[in-house]
């Protein structure tokens, strides 16, 4: 094997352990994190069904985004749902048999670049020329629509132009990547910086804005049933409170009872 190919190699596998274990303890953290009062944003949904519903809602069509900025919806949703589509076409050099039938009627889908990069354009178009935006942008919200945009538009590089590169070779890299089985990978300056790009983006995933991915499952204002007026709700703290003061009252009513007697 090759330098270079030892070198990607093994990047990928430190990558890797690093967004597994970083976005594990996060999951973790926010797991635990304990949500004391109920804080649901209206219209609340009054039914567990109705808060699967609602964040389906969030998570396809960005509906509260929807209904606070028109233009950031756009180019946001445009982002997102074309790199949806972008890492579904991507399955095809990890997985190992014959790709199942929804993802191959997936694979003419390659357009789909477009929508993620003016998505990514439009975004950062915002970042840049509205005041307001400008104001409280810091530079790691530019630098991961950077890092984005390198990895998309080198990406498109491959797709659309005569600068293609070796898909069979790809396939076998990325595919020995999963079974150990250690190969050579294309060494074309394009796909080698999409692919270090794509590293980098693994690793501060666990440490940036990009956990809102996790977040917005964990977040109170979205996964919460509004039944404060049906069920009383007592955060496990407060519950072992009420319990020893409950268990103090029976005490001392224990104690009033047997000096009556
Ligand atoms: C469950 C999947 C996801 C959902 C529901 C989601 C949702 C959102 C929403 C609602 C925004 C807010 C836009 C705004 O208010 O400014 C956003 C921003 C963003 N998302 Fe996601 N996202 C998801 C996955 C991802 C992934 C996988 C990536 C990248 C690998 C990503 C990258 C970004 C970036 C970079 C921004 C900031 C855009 C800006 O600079 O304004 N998202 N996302
Ligand atoms: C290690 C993981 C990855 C490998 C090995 C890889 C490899 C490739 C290759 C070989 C192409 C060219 C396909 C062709 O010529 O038909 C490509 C295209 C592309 N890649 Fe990746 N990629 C990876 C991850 C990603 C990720 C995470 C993103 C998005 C954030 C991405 C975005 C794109 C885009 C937008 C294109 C062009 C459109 C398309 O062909 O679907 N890639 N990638």
């Amino acid at each position: 094997m090759s330098v270079v190919s030892i070198f990607f190699t093994a990047l990928f596998y430190i990558s890797l352990i690093i967004f597994l274990v970083g976005m594990a303890r996060k999951i973790y953290q926010y797991w635990i994190t304990p949500a004391p009062l109920k804080i649901p944003t209206a219209p609340t949904p009054l039914t567990q069904t109705g808060v699967v519903m609602r964040l389906a809602r969030e998570v396809v069509l960005f509906e509260s985004l929807f209904k606070s900025n028109k233009w950031t919806w756009l180019f946001g949703w445009l982002f997102h749902i074309g790199l949806a589509l972008v890492l579904v076409r991507h399955l095809r050099y990890f997985w190992l048999d014959d790709l199942p039938e929804i993802f191959l009627f997936m694979q003419p889908f390659k357009y789909a670049a477009f929508a993620m990069v003016i998505g990514l354009f439009g975004l950062m178009g915002r970042r840049i020329f509205v005041e307001r935006i400008r104001y409280i942008s810091a530079p790691s919200d530019y630098m991961m629509l950077v890092l984005l945009l390198t990895i998309g538009v080198s990406g498109m590089i491959m797709t659309f132009t005569s600068n293609h590169t070796d898909v069979i070779m790809v396939k076998e890299f990325a595919s020995g990547l999963v079974t150990f089985n250690w190969v050579n990978l294309p060494t074309e300056v394009h796909f080698l910086l999409h692919v270090l790009m794509v590293f980098v983006l693994m690793v501060i995933f666990p440490i940036s804005k990009l956990l809102h991915v996790p977040g917005i499952f964990f977040s109170p204002t979205r996964n919460q049933v509004d039944d404060s007026r049906k069920k009383r709700h007592i955060s496990p703290w407060a519950l072992k409170q009420e319990q020893d003061h409950e268990m103090k009252l029976n005490q001392i009513l224990g104690q009033d009872d047997s000096e009556g007697k």
